[in-house]
């Protein structure tokens, strides 16, 4: 803090200056990130109504009854429109919750995760003591179903499934999941943090893309982010329980607020409120027409960059894409050594153990993959010429 007030022309220099080497979702050289750059009348509706808390919910009821409207309306594109659930701060928090709530149920301690799994599967699995046994992905990177069903125990209580990985955007068969859950009477959790706002339109404009929502009976709840391919603003993660019924052991009795007694089935306490109303606001402003096109153009510059692709013979997806996300790599040279190079070039790059991951967000245009084309040529020549 300053010891004398500076002016907000100081303070704002000097918070552009510190900020000048960061990057903005803006921009088409952030090629790999999941979140995009929320549409600009979200961040209207964001800064509009920036005091709500939902946190003490009777002092804005009206955010309440958005909230539901929200989470109706997804768990209508989730085949459940009776789901309840909240708008959370991410993924990460979002399926916190799922293993909290079914720990509380259940008693139990274990859950199975497929290899692909998320690290904030990990850290709730740390944070609420349970023991995490992986399972391995076949071919096609999915979970191994019958080494699933072997790994169950008498302490497991959870399975989850991912419908959209983070490194490649796989789907997990959900399907025989659901029925190995039913058998076993297991709770299935789905993380579709990033696939929940991809695979429904998909599937609406028939890409070959597997069930994974709640019209599968087994599944118990979902992860869905408006803040990934939602276009909604930071932080807005969303979950969603197939029933109230499940959320009753970590439903938190509050009532010293000032809006009057209320009870909370989050994690956070103090809850944005501009978040729900940003996605209340992009859910209609939007509605399904305008996801439709943002998730039809997305899948034409996928198959831009799988065409671009094809013609250079060093580069080739690691498998066929599922969604709107490639995984780029190299018959002939060191990933990593190709990544580092895109990065001095000022391409923002997601680097796993075999490939560079390219999401295909609104952001990244055809003119975007034609400029990272040509700078991933100039690259690969660097190196040839360096053997
Ligand atoms: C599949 C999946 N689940 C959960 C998360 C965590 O989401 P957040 O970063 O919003 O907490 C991510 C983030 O990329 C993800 O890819």
């Amino acid at each position: 803090m300053n010891r004398t007030s500076l002016s907000k022309t100081e303070v704002l220099e000097l918070i552009r200056s510190t900020l000048k080497h960061d990057k903005s979702y803006k921009k088409g050289n952030v090629i790999s990130t999941m979140c995009t750059y929320p549409d600009t009348f979200a961040q209207e509706l964001f800064s509009e109504f920036i005091d709500r808390n939902i946190g003490d919910a009777n002092l804005f009821p009206g955010v309440v009854e958005l909230e539901r409207e929200v989470i109706s309306s997804l768990g209508d594109l989730l085949h459940n429109p009776n789901a309840f659930g909240n708008i959370v701060t991410g993924g990460t928090e979002a399926n916190f919750l799922a293993l909290w709530a079914y720990r509380e149920l259940s008693g139990k301690h274990t859950i199975i995760v497929p290899e692909t799994a998320h690290f904030s599967l990990y850290k709730s699995a740390n944070i609420l003591n349970l023991n995490i046994k992986t399972v391995h992905v076949n071919k096609d990177r999915q979970i191994d179903i019958a080494e699933a069903e072997k790994a169950i125990d008498d302490d497991t209580f959870c399975i989850v499934g991912i419908a959209g990985t983070t490194e490649l955007g796989v789907i997990d068969p959900i399907a025989e999941l659901s029925d190995l859950c039913i058998k076993f009477k297991l709770y299935l959790h789905i993380d579709a943090a990033f696939g929940g706002f991809v695979i429904p339109f998909m599937k609406d404009m028939n890409y070959d893309v597997a069930d994974f929502d709640f019209a599968l009976p087994g599944v118990s709840s979902i992860t869905i982010d408006p803040h990934k391919m939602g276009m909604c603003p930071i932080p807005a993660g969303g979950i969603l329980f197939r029933n109230k019924e499940l959320t009753k052991k970590i439903e938190w009795s509050v009532s010293y607020l000032s809006g009057g007694h209320t009870a909370q089935t989050t994690f956070v306490s103090s809850r944005s409120g501009a978040s729900v109303i940003a996605v209340w606001g992009m859910l209609n402003y939007l509605g399904y027409e305008g996801y439709n096109d943002i998730i039809k153009r997305c899948m034409h510059v996928r198959e831009h960059l799988l065409f671009e692709l094809d013609k250079i013979e060093e580069l080739c997806p690691i498998q066929p894409p599922t969604m709107n996300i490639v995984g780029v790599t190299s018959t002939k040279y060191n990933i990593v050594e190709i990544a580092e190079a895109m990065r001095d070039k000022g391409w923002a790059i997601s680097l796993f153990t075999e490939h560079m991951r390219i999401v295909l967000r609104p952001s990244v245009t055809k003119k975007v993959i034609n400029s990272f084309i040509h700078d991933i040529k100039e690259v690969l020549s660097c190196i040839q010429a360096k053997i």
